[in-house]
């Protein structure tokens, strides 16, 4: 193929960082936007992205954006777009899009229809109860044990579970979430079984009918070392993830993945994009936590310092069709990234803080990659803190402790005063490793 597209990727995270960096890799790539949500920036985006902050909530807007500059593949990088049907919208407009529907996303949007979905695909996941009133859901605690866990329905920004220890804790979450703790999202609630096991994600590429597998990964949810503090968007991740094994992945497409896209596509919604899913391996199998119609955010950094192959035409392959007939590649060696958030993360914290990043700080090791988060240039040109998620620090190396070494010895070099990152990523693998 001689023809280059130009490429517009929504979104101004590590993660949109960590795409626009392996899509500028690509010979298809022709001239690469990143258009961080109004208000947002990305201060890592190198020389040859042109950055242009577009409102993802106006889908004419970015419509017109894509007319003027002739853009060939529009990559949604975060969830509310997709929820909010802008692919919708850019399909109809003839720009090949990579992101579901409004109506797949909803897998993402509405906990409620993803075990639906599962109920219909015979998905071994929690069992679970719906409710939309205050009322029957308490009548149901009172039938129930704890451990349980109650779910707002839609988008939550994360903070929409409570892991309940007690009955009192669940009546309160209950009234919480029909208080409008969560706004309309927690208009609908699941209550679901409690799953004991250990978590880890699992990426599959989707044109609709095929499924495409890429790599498992493990986050590292809470704050603080040992697992400990608040949720937060995730302190930083390794890939793969070895209790994955090659036999549990078959396990995962053949039991998990490929019932959900059959059962998508039968109702008229066929799933194109990234399926993410969040997974237990329990004492009785693997069991399906949630479903997001994204890539994670810091799980796309390891997974683009991992892929060897071209990106760019499995994109336009899940956004126009043909991934069965596509391969992708892996460097067989792990990656890690931490992730440098603004002290108090993920409560208050200081916007506008300095930060230096000296040029040595990958040591000369191409394997070493810097994303930015929520990084903003000043009146000067230099590097500042725009938000709680700031840097991720990816490195790949011949062993997850070679990885971690790389990344943290990288980390160390950045001079933050006002930054802080968990010291224990990675911990568990290079346990299970001895
Ligand atoms: P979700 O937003 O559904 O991913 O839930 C957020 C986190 O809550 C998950 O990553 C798990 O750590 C935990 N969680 C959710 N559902 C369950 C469950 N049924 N059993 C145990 N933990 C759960
Ligand atoms: N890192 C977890 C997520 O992206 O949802």
């Amino acid at each position: 193929m001689s023809t280059t597209y130009n490429i517009l990727v929504l979104g101004s995270g590590g993660r949109e960082h960590a795409l626009v960096w392996k899509i500028a890799q690509s010979p298809l790539c022709g001239r690469l936007y990143c258009a961080p949500p109004l208000g947002g920036s990305n201060g890592g985006l190198a020389d040859n992205v042109v950055c242009t902050p577009l409102d993802h909530t106006n889908p004419e807007a970015v419509i017109a954006f894509c007319q003027s500059h002739k853009i060939g593949l529009v990559v949604i990088g975060p969830e509310a777009p997709l929820v909010a049907g802008l692919a919708d919208a850019l399909t109809a407009a003839a720009i090949p899009t990579f992101g579901c529907s409004k109506e797949a996303a909803r897998l993402e949007g509405s906990k409620a229809y993803t075990k639906e979905v599962c109920d219909a695909a015979s998905i071994p996941t929690a069992a679970y109860a719906h409710f939309t009133n205050a009322n029957a859901a308490h009548d149901y605690i009172a039938t129930q044990t704890c451990p349980i866990v109650i779910k707002a329905d839609g988008l939550a920004a994360g903070k929409g579970v409570v892991i309940a220890e007690t009955a009192t804790a669940a009546h309160s979450a209950i009234d919480d979430m029909f208080g409008g703790a969560f706004g309309a999202a927690g208009a609908e609630i699941v209550i679901e079984e409690f799953m004991e096991g250990e978590e880890a994600s699992f990426f599959v590429l989707c044109d609709g009918t095929y499924a495409m597998p890429l790599a498992s990964a493990q986050d590292h949810k809470r704050v603080g070392d040992g697992d400990t503090g608040a949720n937060t968007g995730g302190m930083g991740a390794y890939s793969p993830a070895t209790i994955i094994t090659p036999t549990l992945t078959q396990e995962i497409m053949a039991r998990i993945i490929n019932p959900t896209l059959k059962t998508m596509a039968a109702r008229g919604v066929p799933y194109r994009g990234v399926l993410y899913a969040g997974l237990m391996l329990t004492p009785d199998g693997i069991k399906l936590i949630e479903y997001n119609c994204r890539f994670g955010d810091p799980e796309c950094q390891v997974l683009m310092l991992r892929m060897k192959s071209d990106i760019v035409p499995l994109l336009l392959g899940c956004a126009i069709g043909g991934l069965q007939d596509m391969v992708c590649e892996w460097h067989g060696e792990p990656a890690l990234t931490l992730v440098m958030a603004a002290k108090g993360y993920p409560a208050d914290y200081k916007k506008g803080t300095p930060i230096h990043i000296p040029q040595d700080a990958s040591g000369g090791d191409e394997n070493v990659v810097i994303f930015h988060a929520g990084t903003a240039r000043d009146a000067a040109g230099d590097l500042i803190a725009n938000g709680g998620r700031v840097l991720n620090i990816t490195a790949r190396g011949e062993d997850i402790r070679v990885a971690r070494d790389a990344a943290y010895a990288a980390a160390k070099k950045i001079n933050w005063a006002d930054g802080f990152y968990r010291n224990d990523i990675g911990a568990k693998e290079l346990g299970r490793r001895r």
